[in-house]
């Protein structure tokens, strides 16, 4: 019998994963799904970004680089944050990782001590518990509601310091509810995570992807003090639909970012040296902003009729998401926790989507919209079937 280390025991398989193998499988034998579980966006990568990156692999930048990042995407990166951001960094406070998910591993290895607290506010995106546990740290979940837009409030915050935490994760805008944080809201955050000496790393990944004239604000932005104790963790895949060029960054402390490097120098080491080019691409070629524009429009019909679907179909409910491609959709009413719904549902109407139960909600199910407009009017219809009869 293989004896493995506690660490992985502690950690629970991915639910999305399990329901996204399943809904495959019955693709494969010929069935029908209707998937709402996708983590991605639909659309192919922009040409120019792809033409950057082949540029780069036709002119040999096929070796080792350095391991914290290209010096020109890093350059890129740091006059993004300035721009996009108005966060000051130099070269020396970033690391290209290999994805957002692979920042935020880094942070939690070089950051995280066993005994130490981190805040995670539910629902959450599902890796960041399981990351600071594989850290051997311990997350702290503190629930947030739909009243509060799936918010933590500051009071909330408060009610979770105790003297072992460390970081606050924040992810605006958020997966899986598509909440957006405003200026206020982050003031009345930032306050009390300098009143109480703490770190928070915030997720920006889906920054671009905003709707109704919502903005994205970096927490990092609103003074010095927060500054000093704001580590940034984005990335490529879903502004410029390169989910799978595993291409994100991390900025934030030298020492830290440091740290970082070092943990990555021994694991990963370099992102894909060639990928990297493409990311410049992204960064400063401007026909992204175009592309961006144009994959927010088919997102915001998506989300609109999504949202009246859902609005007229009795006993099922969600806020508005402000950002990202997914809705948040309340199942309480019909009596089922959010496993049950989404295992029936995939069986009788042949309809894929995410318990909540995987991001610390298990009244509610995530649908993405990630998906076309036919795909979403027919699996609604299956939804609104579902529902009314059973
Ligand atoms: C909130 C959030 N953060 C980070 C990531 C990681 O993205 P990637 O590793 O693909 O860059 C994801 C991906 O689904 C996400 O939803």
């Amino acid at each position: 019998m293989i004896e493995l280390a506690t660490r992985v025991t502690k950690v629970t398989p991915s639910i999305t994963l399990a329901i996204t193998a399943k809904a495959k499988e019955m693709r494969k034998e010929g069935i029908d799904v209707c998937n709402f579980s996708s983590g991605e966006p639909d659309f192919d990568t922009p040409e120019h970004i792809k033409d950057a990156a082949a540029k780069a692999l036709a002119d040999g930048k096929t070796k080792y680089g350095a391991v914290a990042g290209e010096a020109a995407l890093k350059k890129g990166i740091a006059k993004k944050l300035k721009n996009d951001n108005r966060l000051d960094y130099t070269t020396d406070n970033i690391i290209v990782t290999n994805g957002g998910k692979h920042s935020l591993f880094n942070l939690m290895l070089a950051l995280i001590q066993p005994g130490d607290e981190v805040i995670i506010p539910a629902p959450y995106w599902l890796s960041y518990p399981e990351m600071v546990n594989l850290a051997q740290g311990t997350p702290v979940i503190v629930d947030t509601t739909a009243e509060t837009d799936y918010k933590i409030t500051p009071e909330k915050l408060t009610q979770a310091i105790t003297s072992n935490s460390k970081l606050l994760v924040l992810n605006s805008p958020s997966n899986p509810t598509g909440t957006v944080y405003n200026k206020e809201e982050l003031e009345a955050l930032a306050e009390v995570i300098v009143e109480h000496n703490l770190w928070v790393v915030s997720d920006e990944i889906y920054e671009k992807i905003l709707y109704d004239g919502a903005q994205h604000i970096s927490i990092g932005s609103l003074g010095e003090e927060i500054f000093k104790r704001t580590i940034i963790s984005n990335g490529f895949a879903k502004s410029y639909s390169m989910t799978g060029w595993r291409i994100g960054y991390l900025a934030g402390p030298e020492k830290l970012i440091k740290a970082a490097s070092t943990i990555q120098s021994h694991s990963t080491s370099n992102v894909c040296t060639f990928a990297q080019y493409g990311a410049v691409a992204a960064l400063e070629q401007k026909e992204s902003l175009q592309c961006v524009q144009k994959m927010v429009q088919a997102f915001t019909k998506r989300r609109q009729v999504i949202l009246e679907r859902i609005t007229a179909i009795p006993k099922l409910s969600c806020p508005t998401p402000m950002g990202a491609f997914y809705v948040f959709m309340d199942v309480s009413q019909t009596g089922m926790k959010s496993l049950e719904f989404c295992d029936t549902l995939l069986k009788k109407q042949q309809v894929a989507a995410i318990p909540g139960k995987a991001f610390g909600a298990d009244n509610c199910i995530r649908l993405s919209y990630a998906t076309d407009l036919e795909s979403i009017e027919k699996g609604m219809d299956r939804i609104e079937k579902f529902i009314l009869e059973g």
